[in-house]
């Protein structure tokens, strides 16, 4: 009787965990398309309008800005952030902990494997970090990240005179660039 209480005890603690996992990837990914909608609002239109120096100023003195607005707007328990090993923000550099993540990805990457949508860690403090891949999806990442040739020679300058120590550049397309990392703390 007593194994039985056991091993019921355990299947819930196991399926709580899961659900709670679950939950936590559930607001994650409703994060991340609230950051995709942002940025996709902010930068393409302003692409389309008024072409891709207009884009990159916005990128360069509003975007960050904007998604940390973004990451507080989301509530108390959640956070949001993008980060990069080949960053171009200084600040965009992941932390200890979170660049072997990010390596994963580019073993993945360059073991012709699959990108999963998404990568669970549960830290020491009891929080979800979900990493979601960040890859060179569509051309116009080139435009700001690919080639110098294929870069409008006013945006180099422009992200030039901002980001001296600038990693960003000549990734092909499909390239993982980085990655938005969105924690979950778990409510008590
Ligand atoms: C119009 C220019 C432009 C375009 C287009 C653009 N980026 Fe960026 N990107 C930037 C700039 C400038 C920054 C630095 C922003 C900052 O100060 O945080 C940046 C930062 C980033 C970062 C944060 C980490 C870091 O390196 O600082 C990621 C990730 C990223 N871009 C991915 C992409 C992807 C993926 C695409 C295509 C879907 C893309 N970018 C398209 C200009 C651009």
């Amino acid at each position: 009787m007593k194994k039985l209480l056991l091993t019921l005890l355990l299947c819930e603690m196991l399926f709580a965990n899961e659900s709670a996992k679950d939950l936590a990837v559930k607001e994650a990914s409703n994060a991340l398309h609230k950051l995709h909608e942002m940025m996709s609002t902010n930068v393409k239109t302003r692409i389309s309008d008024k072409g891709i120096y207009a884009g990159a100023k916005f990128c360069v003195n509003e975007s960050y800005s904007k998604i940390e607005e973004l990451s507080k707007s989301l509530g108390e328990n959640i956070s949001l952030k993008r980060v990069s090993l080949k960053n171009r923000n200084p600040k965009s550099y992941p932390s200890e902990d979170e660049v072997k993540i990010l390596e994963a990805f580019e073993l993945i990457e360059k073991s012709n494997a699959y990108l999963p949508s998404e990568i669970v860690q549960l830290n020491n403090d009891g929080e979800y970090k979900i990493y979601f891949p960040s890859t060179m999806s569509n051309k116009s990442c080139k435009s700001c990240h690919g080639a110098q040739k294929g870069v409008d020679i006013q945006v180099q300058e422009l992200i030039k005179s901002k980001y001296p120590n600038d990693k960003a550049i000549d990734f092909v397309s499909g390239q993982v660039r980085g990655a938005v990392i969105v924690t979950v703390k778990q409510k008590q």
